[in-house]
């Protein structure tokens, strides 16, 4: 199949695409999403086929409003409501009980559906256009890092999708934050654009779903099955060096081997000359880190490192996504560096 990339005033044709039962690349403002008519089943299964996606993985119901959420789900509660008035449209995806015309395609059969109502304006107008929701995991081969550019989901998906609308990189850069409202105290599964933080200003105590923070055992199950898998990872091995920039820097040039690769926060990069290195921002600056953490993963793909080193932000406000992003790439692999 030739995969054509399409310029954000083409909403019509993209939205045909997804009535068609085909699969579109959507920009939103986390990272590209690979999509398909959630209704569909057929359609919905060749998403699984074009990442290599485990079937037991869940896919996420793109919405353009919130007044669509009644439509598939059920038992919404009140907290829904108040998390969609503060951050939709935005970088937050709702866990809730589906009704039952969600196919088991979408939820793997599960009885609950994560609901996200995506801020980029083209995503929800070609959403409107279809008149379907679309389901849409993100659009890199699975395990890969995320997309947050068209070239990245390219990359990954040329020749394996319909098209690809071009929406410009991403605003946010990792995946949207994921909130199970059918658990009491609400549980944050994955965090994502929107803070912990921010939620329990709203909601009150929010519970932490072990696998955010650490590697589960064989035998343990997270609640969204995604977070079991190994992901976001280049090919060479990553080791997360913790603790504050200038400690971790020190760190990593005293374990530095020839042919090692390096992520840092800007500051840092003239001391690792020699090396492949790709800046994550600056270190005050999470937002940026959000949005350069994918793409710094990525570049390694394209060199011949043997190893990468990552320095990492503290695990607060959207510290917590980036940091999670990176402990994954790493498998976990972490060590602290002294003061
Ligand atoms: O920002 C995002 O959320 C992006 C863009 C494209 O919207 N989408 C995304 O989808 O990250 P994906 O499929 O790459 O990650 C969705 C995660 C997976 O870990 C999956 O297991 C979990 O959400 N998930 C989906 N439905 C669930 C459910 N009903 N219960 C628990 N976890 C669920
Ligand atoms: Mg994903």
């Amino acid at each position: 199949m030739r995969t054509k990339v399409l310029d954000e005033t083409r909403i019509e044709e993209a939205g045909a695409v997804l009535r068609a039962g085909g699969l579109l690349g959507i920009p939103t403002e986390t990272v590209y999403g690979l999509g398909a008519d959630g209704l569909n089943p057929e359609a919905v299964a060749h998403i699984f086929q074009a990442k290599g996606r485990p079937q037991d993985n869940p896919l996420i119901l793109h919405i353009p409003s919130a007044d669509w959420l009644e439509r598939y789900c059920e038992e919404i509660p009140p907290e829904a409501y108040a998390l969609a008035e503060r951050f939709w449209p935005g970088p937050l995806t709702l866990i809730l009980k589906r009704k039952v015309l969600v196919p088991d395609a979408v939820t793997a059969g599960l009885d609950t559906v994560g609901m996200r109502c995506p801020a980029h304006p083209v995503t929800r107008a070609i959403i409107a256009a279809a008149g379907v929701p679309v389901a849409a995991p993100s659009g890199n081969t699975s395990g890969r890092p995320s997309p947050t550019n068209v070239a990245d989901m390219l990359e990954d998906m040329d020749g394996k999708v319909d098209a690809i609308v071009d929406g410009g990189p991403c605003s946010v850069g990792v995946e949207s934050t994921i909130l199970d409202l059918t658990l009491t105290p609400p549980r944050l599964l994955r965090p994502g654009g929107v803070t912990l933080e921010q939620l329990e200003a709203v909601v009150g105590s929010v519970a932490v779903d072990k696998a955010v923070r650490q590697l589960l055992r064989g035998d343990e199950q997270p609640r969204a099955p995604g977070m079991k898998y190994r992901h976001y990872a280049p090919k060479a091995p990553v080791t997360v060096v913790k603790g504050d920039g200038a400690a971790a820097a020190r760190y990593i040039r005293r374990h530095l081997a020839d042919g090692d690769g390096v992520i840092c926060f800007n500051e840092f990069v003239p001391l690792f000359e020699g090396h492949p290195v790709e800046p994550m921002g600056p270190e005050a600056d999470q937002a940026e880190q959000a949005r350069r953490v994918f793409d710094a993963l990525r570049y390694f793909d394209g060199t011949p490192v043997s190893h990468i080193w990552a320095m990492c932000p503290e695990e607060s406000g959207l510290g917590l996504a980036v940091a999670n992003r990176l402990n994954k790439a790493a498998g976990f692999h972490i060590v602290q560096a002294g003061k």
